[in-house]
């Protein structure tokens, strides 16, 4: 009879373990579906990018720490890796992490981070957009690059004259450093502000304008323009 009872009250604890409600389950959910640029490069549950490790596996290879540090600061525990910080609160990168975690047993053993030869930033914006930008944008800017075919929404075309030139320097400025879901556009275009420093970003959108042999409304450019 005692035992009866201690089974019944382990039940419903066992079926908590992994420490993440299913309300909270739900809300990491959507965040990533719909507000968040990770699936841009990541896939989750068969969704998503494909130029970075699955997150669906993740819990395999990665324990929390290491998942929590590198959503934190991705260039401080990878250098070098092609993944921007995202800007989120420290309670929103706890929902994330506990939820690509979920069901893993804790402390799973970190494994050693393949640290990819350091060298020299390369500052010239054709390196920096291929670096960060040709896998969804197209090396020469054309929307279609080997990552945009997992995307909902396509990347913008760079390289099309009607599309940039309807386009402010500063609104394409303001795209690249705070993302799309900011600007009204589909989030999975990354936030690259907390990543390149603005004169990168400005390099950034001169080179966009090289791509597009464009430049923005008359109205956006002083009235310097021919
Ligand atoms: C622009 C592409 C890009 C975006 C956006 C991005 N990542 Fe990454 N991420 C990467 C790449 C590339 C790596 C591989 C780093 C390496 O070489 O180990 C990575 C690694 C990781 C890892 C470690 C995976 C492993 O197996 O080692 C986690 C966890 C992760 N990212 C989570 C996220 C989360 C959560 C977000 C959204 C807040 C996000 N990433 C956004 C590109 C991206
Ligand atoms: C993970 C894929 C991905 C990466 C990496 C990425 N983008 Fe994007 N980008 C997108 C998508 C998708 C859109 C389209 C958003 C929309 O139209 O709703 C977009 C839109 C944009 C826009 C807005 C254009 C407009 O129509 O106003 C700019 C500017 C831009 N990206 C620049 C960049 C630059 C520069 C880089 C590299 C530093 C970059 N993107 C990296 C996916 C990506």
């Amino acid at each position: 009879m005692r035992s009866l009872v201690l089974l019944i009250i382990a039940i419903p604890l066992a079926a908590q373990a992994p420490g993440i409600t299913p309300f909270k389950e739900a809300k990491a959910r959507v965040l990533l579906r719909t507000q968040l640029p990770c699936l841009g490069c990541h896939e989750l549950d068969g969704d998503g990018g494909r130029v970075a490790p699955s997150l669906t596996t993740v819990a395999e290879r990665r324990n929390a720490a290491y998942i929590a540090a590198i959503i934190d600061d991705p260039q401080r525990v990878v250098p070098g890796a092609a993944m921007p910080k995202t800007p989120i609160s420290g309670s929103t990168r706890e929902l994330i992490t506990q939820y690509l975690t979920r069901g893993a047993p804790l402390g799973t053993t970190p494994h050693p981070g393949q640290l990819p030869p350091s060298s020299a930033r390369d500052v010239t914006a054709s390196s920096l957009y291929n670096r960060w930008c040709a896998a969804c944008h197209g090396q020469s800017g054309g929307g279609d690059g080997p990552n945009a075919k997992y995307l909902p929404v396509r990347p913008a075309i760079h390289n099309s004259t009607t599309q940039m030139s309807a386009r402010s320097d500063d609104a394409l400025f303001d795209a690249i450093a705070g993302g799309g879901a900011i600007m009204g556009k589909s989030p999975r275009m990354p936030a690259f502000g907390a990543t390149l420093a603005p004169a990168e970003i400005r390099s950034l959108v001169a080179y966009i304008r090289t791509l597009c042999a464009c430049r923005g409304p008359a109205w956006s450019t002083d009235g310097s323009k021919p």
